[in-house]
């Protein structure tokens, strides 16, 4: 496996071991500080980003190398350049590529073109490292054996929505996505694609328009932003409308378990999609969460870049 261009890529033996190696980066972040030394990692983003920016300049330092951020107009992609040629060039430069942009198909071309590896830091469609991240959370909080649980992410079929289905059915949970039916629930090819994964691995693959039945006995409510970068500004009431009994309230939270932990990948918004007192509450683990995005972005790098993953 040379790239991580979609959360489906990657395998359950591959998710265990980047999870086990960033347990060992959150231990000690400087134990492999020279696996890139002398080399450097090319990070292009078209959208904004605080953790991903932020986590992955770091991790390129942890292991020695240099982070070299470039927005999104300052390429010359930006002036007709094409992605096959951006994609020869940067090859030449550096060991790695973290893209975050808007189509996933332009994530997928520079895959294609690029000889180093490229990293889906976040399109329209998915969102894989914040999953490597959740799930080594989920881990320190249930251990590995998690069979009866139940997985449950709120809100809008969105790209977290979809990495949230993929990566539990790689893992053999039981994931749901509680979603508005219609134009806002998960993209149908998607869930196709989780069931059949959770069918190999033994895991459970649920949509659910009914935010109670979803949340009562769940081990995790999941929630993200109900406008995301690149949504229409025009839809916002409309979708807020439709989004608004999805909200991670006191209330839903109450169903949950009673060992039931509270995750958000961030940025939040306390009054919508969650409640201040849940995301700040006792049970919220979004710090430690957010962490892992370091720990997480350290250890894909590390295997990456030394071939260590198989894929799917
Ligand atoms: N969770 C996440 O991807 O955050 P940023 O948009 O700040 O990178
Ligand atoms: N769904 C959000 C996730 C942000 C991390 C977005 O795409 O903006």
């Amino acid at each position: 496996m040379k790239d991580l261009l979609r959360t489906q890529d990657l395998s359950r033996d591959d998710v265990e071991l980047l999870l086990e190696t960033a347990a060992a980066f959150a231990e000690d972040p400087l134990r492999s500080k020279s696996a890139l030394a002398n080399k450097s990692v090319a990070i292009y983003m078209t959208k904004p980003s605080t953790r991903t920016r932020l986590s992955s300049e770091t991790a390129v330092a942890h292991l020695g190398g240099t982070p070299i951020f470039i927005r999104g107009d300052e390429l010359q992609l930006g002036r007709g350049e094409t992605i096959a040629d951006t994609a020869k060039i940067i090859s030449g430069y550096c060991s790695a590529l973290i893209i975050r942009t808007f189509a996933q198909a332009d994530v997928e071309e520079l895959g294609a073109h690029a000889s180093i590896p490229v990293i889906n830091a976040l399109t329209d469609d998915d969102h894989p490292t914040q999953l490597l991240a959740d799930w080594l959370t989920i881990r320190e909080n249930f251990g590995k054996d998690i069979d009866g649980r139940k997985f449950v992410y709120l809100g809008d079929g969105n790209n977290m929505s979809h990495a949230w289905l993929i990566m539990g059915a790689i893992m053999g949970a039981h994931v749901v996505a509680a979603t508005p039916s219609g134009k806002w629930a998960p993209n149908a090819k998607v869930v196709e694609i989780a069931k059949n994964l959770a069918a190999k691995s033994g895991g459970k693959v649920e949509v659910s328009h009914d935010p109670e039945a979803a949340s009562k006995d769940a081990s995790v409510l999941y929630t993200d932003v109900w406008m995301s970068m690149g949504d229409s500004e025009s839809e916002r009431d409309e979708k807020v409308l439709a989004l608004s009994p999805f909200a991670v309230t006191e209330n839903l939270f109450s169903l949950t378990n009673k060992d039931s932990i509270f995750m958000h990948c961030l940025p939040a918004h306390r009054g919508e999609e969650v409640a201040a007192s849940v995301i700040d509450g006792p049970r919220s683990v979004i710090w430690r969460e957010a962490y892992h995005r370091r720990t997480t972005i350290q250890s894909l790098l590390f295997h990456l870049t030394k071939g260590d993953l198989k894929g799917n």
